[in-house]
């Protein structure tokens, strides 16, 4: 991106735990490089063409880092020593701003705040040795953010080449309480085997996350390139006019907005507006076929039978369900009923519950696997009929 030579570099995306396999598979198809997984992320070689790629088109990965240093260290001292032997001037200007952002994982006898503090001096050193100029810290709106990670003795330096997350994505005007991240409704479409082209239903849409990240996959979207403050834009190593000029590539890529075979169910029309919504403002009207309709009855509302079905249903108390076993039996024999052969992919918070409730309405379970979703547990659990 800064020459024609094309320098192979280390990078790791960041992804929710329980679907790194989506994001290696993701890294595969967009960069054909293997990505090898670890604990909600995944390690790759690539190069700063790659990384722009990635950014711009990515759908299962939060964060994209260029990996400045991966050592074993276990005290404030051993970290300050790793990052203070990088050099950092080819990815820093003088008068750019820079921030540390610090996890830790394991037991230590410092905090993540010492930690982003000690990795802070360190660069800031290493900076002023090198070039005389001391760098200014700026946490809430840096030109450079770096992450340092902490994993028992694992400690590992990152450059974020994304900003904030890209799972806030550009169509999401109306959230829903209980809404989805668009990262995990692309990897449960991904899950689910559905391809493009093929009936897809969503019985309980919300706001819509599940079928306009399907739309957005369909149409071929690349929804980096929406993203407001991608952060390799203010990174000197990416050449703005490279990146402008693979952005018009991309974005004549994509296909044109139309009538898709996807169709999401909810029954409140609230949601549904708020489903019609996003779809505009993700450019993609009238390509997703939203309607208001009780998954219990989906009979009286599908035209056709879906292929796929993908969904989170309403979960506990606060959705106001009292016996969730009876309704999602309700919901899973209306979905046999109105789609027969299709698959199914579900998120629940209950397991149990759910695999008793596909049980007893003549779903065979195929699957399940746990993600994180924050600090809960989510079960993404596949069957068939
Ligand atoms: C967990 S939310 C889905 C959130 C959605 N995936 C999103 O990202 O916005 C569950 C949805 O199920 C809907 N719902 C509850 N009972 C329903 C029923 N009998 N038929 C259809 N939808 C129902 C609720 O209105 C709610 O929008």
């Amino acid at each position: 991106m800064c020459g024609g030579v094309k320098v192979v570099l280390k990078f790791f995306a960041t992804t929710i735990t329980g679907l790194e396999d989506v994001a290696a598979d993701e890294v595969w198809r967009l960069l054909g490089v293997e990505a090898f997984t670890d604990v909600s992320k995944v390690f790759f070689e690539s190069t700063l063409e790659g990384c722009a790629l990635l950014n711009f088109s990515a759908k299962s990965i939060n964060r994209l880092y260029l990996l400045l240093a991966r050592s074993k260290a276990s005290s404030l001292s051993e970290i300050e020593s790793v990052v203070g032997s990088q050099s950092f001037q080819e990815f820093i200007g003088r008068e750019q701003s820079f921030a540390v952002r610090a996890e830790r994982h394991g037991v230590h006898s410092f905090t993540s705040l010492d930690m982003a503090a000690t990795v802070g001096r360190a660069i800031i050193e290493s900076y002023r040795s090198a070039t005389g100029v001391r760098l200014r810290v700026d946490l809430s709106n840096p030109d450079v953010e770096f992450l340092a990670i902490l994993r028992d003795n694992d400690f590992i330096l990152g450059l974020n080449t994304t900003g904030p997350s890209l799972h806030h994505r550009y169509y999401r005007l109306r959230h829903h309480r209980a809404g989805l991240a668009p990262t995990i409704a692309y990897s449960m479409l991904m899950i689910s085997g559905w391809t493009a082209g093929e009936p897809l239903l969503d019985p309980f849409c919300g706001a819509g996350t599940i079928p306009i990240e399907a739309a957005i996959h369909a149409l071929n979207i690349h929804p980096g390139l929406r993203a407001e403050k991608l952060a390799l834009r203010k990174l000197r190593m990416f050449d703005a006019e490279r990146l402008e000029e693979m952005s018009r590539r991309l974005l004549e890529s994509e296909k044109n907005p139309e009538p898709l075979d996807i169709t999401g169910v909810d029954a409140s029309p609230r949601s549904i507006a708020d489903a019609e919504s996003n779809l505009e403002a993700a450019g993609l009207k009238g390509c997703v076929s939203f309607t208001v309709g009780d998954a219990l009855r989906l009979e009286r509302v599908l035209t056709e039978p879906a292929r796929r079905i993908v969904c989170n249903p309403p979960f506990g108390l606060r959705m106001g369900l009292r016996d969730p076993e009876t309704f999602y039996t309700e919901a899973f024999r209306s979905m046999r009923r109105a789609c027969p052969g299709a698959g199914l992919t579900v998120l629940a918070s209950k397991p149990v519950v759910v695999v008793r409730a596909l049980e007893n309405s003549g779903w065979a379970v195929l699957g399940e696997r746990r993600i994180l979703l924050g600090s809960i547990s989510g079960y993404i659990i596949s069957a068939a009929t």
